[in-house]
């Protein structure tokens, strides 16, 4: 079983955090969509693509890296963290995985601190997200991808 996470986590790194702690414990390799452009993912069964939540979407380094580089019928899964909860963040990368024929297996997401534009007056909104909890969660949720196949 080969897992490739493909990310964007730039703000507070929040959502490089919650990956750390899933690659800890299970081989996966990571990739920074922003230092990697292409890359052959033929070979990897379980694709994850990774974002901080910016502007209601996926980053599009990560939107980009997956029109490029994604093969046709992967199983992918999301995982990102935002500012505020919402249903509709993966909208844009799904319309992406769905063009590529992905089979989408599931979607994890959680707080992140946020300090962006006027919430820095206010010291920031989700502040000390991801928290311990949200990590360890996320860790299962991969674990329940993984068992599955
Ligand atoms: C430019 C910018 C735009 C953002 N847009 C949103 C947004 O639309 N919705 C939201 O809930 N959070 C938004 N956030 C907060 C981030 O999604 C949140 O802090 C996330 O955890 C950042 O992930 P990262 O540290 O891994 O990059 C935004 C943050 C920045 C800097």
């Amino acid at each position: 079983m080969k897992t490739a996470i493909i990310y964007y986590s730039r703000h507070h790194e929040n959502t490089k955090q919650v990956l750390d702690v899933i690659a800890a414990k299970h081989g996966v390799t990571l990739l920074d969509a922003t230092k990697t452009k292409y890359f052959d993912l033929t070979e990897y069964d379980l694709i994850g693509l990774a974002s901080g939540i910016y502007y209601s979407k996926f980053h599009k380094s990560v939107l980009e890296f997956a029109e490029e580089n994604l093969p046709m019928d992967k199983r992918v899964f999301f995982l990102y963290t935002y500012g505020v909860k919402k249903e509709s963040y993966t909208r844009a990368i799904e319309a992406v995985t769905s063009q590529k024929g992905a089979e989408v297996v599931g979607a994890f997401g959680c707080l992140g601190f946020n300090t962006f534009g006027p919430f820095k007056l206010i010291g920031g909104i989700a502040k000390g997200h991801p928290d311990r909890d949200e990590c360890n969660d996320a860790v299962r949720f991969y674990e329940t991808l993984i068992k599955t196949r």
